[in-house]
């Protein structure tokens, strides 16, 4: 029995040495051969267990089992070496610096239609969404806008067939908001929207913070108030906004509102083409012509309305001067916000 344990080892030995021995394929297919064929040294030993008395047969079957994993193991990881060249370990060296994975963030576009509404969000403001494929009705008609208006045209408006069309503006929110509610009414509407204009400054598709406040004795002051509290905190306390008078259907007085300019501070310079200022959004009293088509009494409630473009926002906060760059998915540009 100790003759057959010995060849046992013996014959492991000699294995492993000539596995690591070999030096090419040929040279371990001999030693797989040799020592794991079916005529190999280690089967020819099992066969020899046969010979054993029963009782000492279980300690050499393990015995062989045991040579045969070792040798199979060490056959493998030599044919790997070989396939591999060097071990991986003596090429890598591993006090260098790893290689960040890139991760995900949010758009600058999100993060800014986010921030306005948390801005308007503390001055009292809930947050609503509404459909980007809208009817005329809500789009335009509801909105007090006449039946020769331009923006009705094909040239300005995305038609999608059928009566429909891809909102041109988040004030459509205006008026299924107040369908929906009765005054008091304070709701800001972030939402895409869509125009047929591409330029450095336009895109087809685009962003809006939608405004409106309805309740009771609201005046051009209030309007004044809440969007000189939004400049100064989304651009910079000192932030000073003008009213200019302008004209939309769906407000009665309106007002273009600008903001001093983000780069020269409001001594003119060529961002404001000299003038000093910077149009940001269009606003003004509800139109009570508005009441009409939702059932609110004009005698007992008065609103302002205000519309920002967001990635104009976006692009003043920033100083970019390119839209498109927001839009083309260029990680370079994306991560330096
Ligand atoms: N809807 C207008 C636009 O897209 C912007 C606007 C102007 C919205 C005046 C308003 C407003 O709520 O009162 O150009």
């Amino acid at each position: 029995m100790s003759e057959l344990l010995t060849a046992i080892e013996k014959t492991a030995r000699e294995g492993l040495e000539a596995a690591a021995q070999a030096g090419d394929a040929a040279a371990l297919e001999r030693m797989r051969v040799e020592y794991l064929g079916a005529k190999g040294r280690l089967t020819e030993l099992s066969r020899a267990l046969g010979a054993l008395p029963k009782d000492q047969r279980p300690a050499a079957g393990q015995a062989v089992n045991r040579a045969k994993t070792e040798l199979t193991a060490a056959h493998a990881k030599a044919l790997l070496a070989l396939d591999r060249g060097p071990d991986v370990a003596d090429l890598l060296d591993v006090t260098l610096p790893g290689r960040r994975p890139a991760r995900g963030r949010r758009h600058l576009i999100s993060r800014t239609m986010s921030e306005i509404c948390r801005i308007f969000g503390q001055l009292g403001f809930t947050v609503v969404e509404g459909p980007e494929v809208e009817t005329d009705y809500y789009n335009f008609e509801a909105l007090n806008f006449p039946a020769d208006h331009p923006s009705r045209d094909m040239q300005e408006t995305l038609f999608v067939g059928d009566g429909l069309l891809l909102r041109t503006h988040t004030s459509p929110m205006q008026i299924r908001t107040m369908e929906k509610t009765r005054p008091p009414v304070w709701v800001v509407v972030p939402g895409k929207t869509y125009r047929r204009d591409d330029d450095v400054t336009h895109s087809p598709m685009f962003h809006q913070v939608e405004g409106l406040a309805v309740d009771k004795g609201l005046t051009m002051a209030d309007l004044k108030g809440v969007l000189t509290a939004f400049a100064a905190a989304f651009f910079s306390p000192e932030t000073k906004i003008r009213l200019r008078p302008s004209f939309f259907p769906f407000t009665e007085p309106s007002a273009e509102v600008d903001i001093a300019c983000v780069l020269c501070g409001g001594r003119g310079c060529r961002l404001c083409k000299g003038s000093g200022w910077l149009e940001l959004l269009g606003s003004g009293m509800v139109d009570p012509a508005l009441y009409g088509f939702v059932g609110y009494d004009p005698d007992e409630v008065s609103g302002f309305a205000f519309g920002l473009g967001v990635d104009r926002a976006a692009m003043l906060k920033y100083g970019l001067s390119n839209i498109r760059h927001l839009y083309e998915g260029d990680l370079r540009f994306l991560t330096q916000f």
